[in-house]
């Protein structure tokens, strides 16, 4: 077995350790070897963009976390807790996922060219009034609200109620640390949040609106209502934190040249839209996927001797290590907005490749233009460092003080 048990090569602890900073660990893991074991960790860890591409569409893997214990279903009484993390169509495999995964792109795609004109006033909206204060945290005022209503309007979801919206970032935190197996959570969180979805499925199976929850309840796609209030709690999660995450720690990347891009995206048609695609690779806001192997998958030939992956093995797919991979990327670590083509994996890959790409696409696009075009500068402040979400998958900037003009 090829693995990573010399003590210069990075372990899955060392790689969620260096959240913050993980690229110099990646391009030694990769170099070593782009599909090795930890012994210590206990996984396969995949850096290599060929290999995390192949692994991600290949069904010898699951995403079923059942097969974490070598493919037994856990038997016993179920609480919610343990629904929520393995009724997401994110964690499983099979009728309901493809449904659910088919339902919200099409409502995905269909909301972005609806709902465009809506989100660019959402941003103008938000970043107007931040312009004569001179300073503003880019996560708390900007790319969370931003993220944050952008979902609920998915949703159906009034944003009048300030308490409301401050309850709906907390709890879907939490949530997303629940996915992410980051176990530092607020488990009470979790109920209210499901208690919140649980009266909205109702309310809409009482009155259907033009949202995603009415469209899940049209197109009859989760057998039990109890699973698609799961999985609402779970996309609405994943459809917040990820942008945010774009938003807050890929516009520090523009802050070094704000005018050259100011001017770039203004005069240039395209240079947004590729921006967008390239920050996406930059960052990489999910950091990884797991999945376990179904049966055995000799990977030998391609990879060399000892690359056998056992039934019930755990593999994580670093996605933000494939992105910056050399091979597939050259001068991985540069920002380069004209960089064609840009075959990240930003949004994954395969069967559960993220449905609510277009509408994150959009999101993205039109959160950069209009900050362009609002702030003729835009820069860290240098009296308020700034501060990261330890969650060590969808973690990134929790505030990011700048000044501005
Ligand atoms: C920058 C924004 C986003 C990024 C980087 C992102 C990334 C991802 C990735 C990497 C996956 C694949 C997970 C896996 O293979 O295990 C995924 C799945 C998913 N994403 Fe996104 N996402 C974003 C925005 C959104 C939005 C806006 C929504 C919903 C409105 C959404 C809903 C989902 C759902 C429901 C899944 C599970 C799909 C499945 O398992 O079949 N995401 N996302």
């Amino acid at each position: 077995m090829s693995s990573l048990d010399t003590p210069d090569r990075p372990t899955m602890a060392a790689m969620l350790g260096a959240y913050q900073a993980p690229h110099a660990l990646y391009d030694r893991a990769r170099a070593g070897d782009g599909v090795a074991f930890d012994p210590a960790g206990n996984c396969w860890l995949v850096t290599d963009h060929r290999a995390v591409r192949s692994i991600l569409e290949d069904r010898r893997f699951t995403s079923d976390l059942r097969f974490a214990s070598g493919g037994k279903a856990r038997p016993g009484r179920r609480l919610f807790i343990q629904d929520v993390v393995e009724k997401q169509i994110v964690l499983s495999d099979g009728a309901e996922q493809h449904g659910a995964q088919r339902v919200i792109l099409q409502e995905s795609s269909r909301k972005m060219q609806e709902l465009s004109g809506w989100i660019r006033e959402l941003a103008a909206g938000l970043l107007e009034p931040l312009r004569p204060r001179g300073a503003f945290d880019l996560v708390g005022d900007f790319s969370l609200p931003y993220a944050l209503q952008t979902v609920c309007r998915v949703f159906g979801i009034p944003v009048d109620d300030p308490v409301r919206v401050a309850e709906l970032a907390s709890w879907s935190s939490t949530m997303a640390d629940l996915t992410s197996g980051y176990l530092n959570i607020r488990i009470q969180e979790i109920t209210l949040f499901g208690e919140y979805f649980r009266k909205l499925v109702a309310a809409r199976r009482a009155s259907p609106s033009d949202d995603l929850v009415s469209s899940f309840l049209t197109a009859g796609t989760f057998a039990q209502d109890e699973d698609l209030v799961i999985n609402c709690m779970a996309a609405f999660a994943a459809g917040r934190v990820t942008s945010q995450k774009l938003i807050g720690d890929g516009v520090p990347m523009l802050f070094a040249e704000w005018a050259t891009w100011r001017q770039m995206v203004a005069e240039t048609p395209g240079v947004s839209r590729r921006l967008t695609e390239e920050l996406l690779r930059m960052i990489t806001p999910t950091r990884y996927v797991g999945r376990h192997a179904i049966e055995d998958v000799d990977l030998s030939g391609e990879w060399g001797a000892g690359h056998v992956i056992r039934a019930g093995q755990r593999v994580i797919l670093f996605l933000e290590a494939a992105n910056r991979d050399p091979a597939r990327f050259p001068d991985p670590h540069e920002l380069k907005w004209e960089r064609q083509p840009n075959p990240h994996v930003a949004f994954g890959h395969g069967p559960h490749r993220c449905p609510g790409a277009s509408i994150a696409r959009a999101e993205i696009q039109i959160a950069l233009e209009t900050l362009l075009a609002t702030f003729e500068t835009l820069g860290p402040n240098p009296s308020a460092p700034p501060v990261w979400d330890p969650n060590p998958n969808l973690g990134g900037y929790r505030s990011y003080p700048c000044l501005c003009s």
